[in-house]
């Protein structure tokens, strides 16, 4: 595996294996990776000839700056990780991603699936997971991308991203990988205290037992919504969204919807665990 931390040999190596017509897939992560990402890796290896990692902490999809800089940087252990994986990890810095500032960088934006739900607590954050996307796209030029299903939401960005934007990239969205106790795994567990880790199933346990309410008939969202939020505060939680919603438009349920997804955000110590399923209606 390649580590490529400058444009002029990310430029280099794409264009080699172009010649050589070889398909290209793609991961983008921000790194500290575990077995949910390489899942995306493993994806993108099963269907292309060559598959490139990029590993870079987007501040432009940060709300704020501690967040940003708590963020775990565990490059050394990611390398190991993905070992034979990959065939290259590219791992620009900020000034090489945006050399005229953060301010100044051209945005693209998502209107409708950029300010709703998760995007409404988050001011800006889609418009910074786009734009970042959409240059990593340039950059990498693959045939194929891997985003995981764990964000319901910027799967569905990026999926009218590139249709919008007439990008020729498939798009492979990849079902969320769990713990054995049902949490999805996530670079922001690592935050839990071992009490928290014990604690942080309910989240998954509390969307599965929505799901069987729909499942079995129940259609008052806004009850549901409010059981599965006190069930969540009364364990350890403080709920920071849940919502049901159509699963194609994010937008909410119609009597033509025929599936919905259940999105979950809650805090559980320092903690955002987000998770979501789908449920046929
Ligand atoms: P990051 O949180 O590192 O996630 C990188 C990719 O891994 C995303 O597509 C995410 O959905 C997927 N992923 C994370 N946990 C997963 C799990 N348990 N199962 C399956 N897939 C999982 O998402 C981002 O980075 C950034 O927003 C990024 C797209 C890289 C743009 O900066």
């Amino acid at each position: 595996m390649q580590l490529i931390d400058n444009l002029a040999a990310l430029r280099a190596t794409i264009t080699h294996w172009r010649r050589q017509g070889e398909r290209i897939g793609f991961v983008p992560t921000m790194g500290n990776l575990h077995q949910g990402h390489l899942e995306l890796v493993q994806q993108a290896r099963r269907r292309c000839d060559r598959v490139v990692v990029s590993i870079f902490v987007n501040p432009l999809q940060f709300n704020n700056a501690s967040d940003l800089i708590a963020y775990p940087r565990t490059l050394e252990q990611d390398c190991a990780l993905l070992g034979e994986l990959a065939d290259a990890v590219f791992t620009p810095t900020p000034e090489l991603m945006y050399p005229n500032g953060q301010q100044r960088q051209t945005r693209v934006s998502v209107p409708g699936i950029a300010e709703v739900l998760e995007g409404s607590l988050r001011p800006g954050h889609f418009d910074g997971v786009s734009t970042v996307v959409c240059k990593l796209f340039n950059l990498v030029q693959p045939d194929l991308a891997c985003f995981g299903e764990k964000d319901y939401q910027q799967l569905a960005l990026i999926r009218n991203m590139v249709s919008d934007l007439n990008m020729p990239i498939e798009i492979v969205g990849v079902p969320t990988v769990r713990a054995n106790d049902g949490l999805a795994l996530s670079s922001r567990n690592g935050y839990l205290t071992p009490a928290e880790r014990h604690l942080a199933p309910e989240l998954a346990a509390t969307m599965n037992w929505l799901a069987e309410q729909i499942s079995a008939g129940e259609r008052d969202m806004t009850l549901l919504v409010n059981n599965g939020s006190d069930r969540l505060n009364s364990r350890g939680f403080t709920t920071d969204g849940i919502d049901i919603v159509d699963a194609n438009t994010l937008q909410p349920l119609t009597d033509a919807s025929r599936t919905a997804v259940i999105l979950m955000a809650a805090f559980l110590g320092k903690a955002r665990l987000i998770d979501n399923q789908v449920v046929f209606l």
